[in-house]
C-alpha cells in the first residue's frame, strides 16, 4: 500500500529528514500542495540548544502552513500560542508537528478549504512521524485532535472523554490527547469557543505536571 517508508533516510537527525521529505511521493497529497511542511521548534530568538521536552502533533499543514513550508503559523497557531503561554509552557520546550505533511485541501471558489486526511494517508506519512519521534526522543507527546490521537492511540480513542489523560503505549513516550485549536476557532458560539479553549489550556496544564 502507500508508504512513505521508501522515502525515510536510515539517518534520522533533523537536516537529512527535512531535506528528504521534499521528494516523498508516498501517498497522492504531494500532488496538490506546495510544499511538505516538516516538524520544527520554534526559535525565534535562534537559541542554539533549545530543551525539548514535549513534542505537539497537529493534523496536517493548513493554507498558510501550505504556503510558508513551516506548522502552525496561521491561526490555529495563533491561537495554540496564547493556550501555551497561559500553560506556562516555554516554545523552546516544544517540537510542533503534524500527523500528515501535505495540506489536503478542495477549491471552495477561490478558497482552498482543509480535507480531512483519510486513514491510508495518516498511515502512509506515519514513517516520518515516527522518524521524528526517534529525532527528538520526546518526554511526552501531546496529540492535538482525533485525527492526531487515533493516528497513534487507535481509532476507537475518543478526544472529547479521554482527553487530559496521560496513556501509555509500549515503544512509545506518554501521550495526552487534547482538542485541536482549528476545531476550537470553528465552535458554534463564542462561549463554545472559550469554554473549549480553556480545556485546552488544562490539558497542557496537565501535560506540563507529567513533565516536572
Ligand atoms: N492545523 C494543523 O493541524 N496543523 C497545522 O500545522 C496548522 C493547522
Ligand atoms: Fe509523503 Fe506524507 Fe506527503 Fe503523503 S502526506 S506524500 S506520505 S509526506
Amino acid at each position: 500500500g502507500e508508504s512513505a517508508a521508501p522515502f525515510v533516510p536510515e539517518d534520522h537527525s533533523l537536516a537529512v529528514l527535512r531535506e528528504a521529505i521534499k521528494q516523498c511521493r508516498g501517498c497522492d497529497l504531494y500532488k496538490h500542495a506546495t510544499q511538505a511542511v516538516f516538524g520544527e521548534i520554534e526559535d525565534k530568538g535562534g537559541h542554539k540548544r533549545p530543551n525539548v521536552s514535549i513534542m505537539m502533533i497537529g493534523e496536517q499543514p493548513g493554507d498558510r502552513e501550505d504556503v510558508e513550508g513551516r506548522p502552525f503559523v496561521g491561526p490555529a497557531g495563533k491561537l495554540l500560542d496564547r493556550c501555551l503561554k497561559e500553560a506556562a509552557i516555554d516554545r523552546l520546550e516544544v517540537y510542533i508537528t503534524n500527523a500528515v505533511k501535505h495540506f489536503k485541501w478542495e477549491p471552495r471558489g477561490k478558497l482552498r478549504l482543509h480535507k480531512k486526511p483519510s486513514l491510508t494517508e495518516i498511515r502512509a506519512c506515519r514513517p516520518w512521524l515516527d522518524a521524528e519521534i526517534d529525532a527528538m526522543r520526546p518526554s511526552l507527546i501531546v496529540c492535538l485532535g482525533a485525527t492526531s490521537a487515533q493516528g497513534l492511540l487507535g481509532s476507537n480513542f475518543k478526544v472529547t472523554v479521554d482527553h487530559g489523560v496521560v496513556q501509555q503505549l509500549i515503544g512509545l513516550p506518554p501521550i495526552i490527547a487534547t482538542l485541536h485549536p482549528s476545531a476550537i476557532l470553528r465552535a458554534a458560539t463564542e462561549e463554545d469557543g472559550q469554554r473549549q479553549t480553556e480545556t485546552l489550556v488544562n490539558d497542557l496544564r496537565e501535560a506540563k505536571r507529567v513533565l516536572s
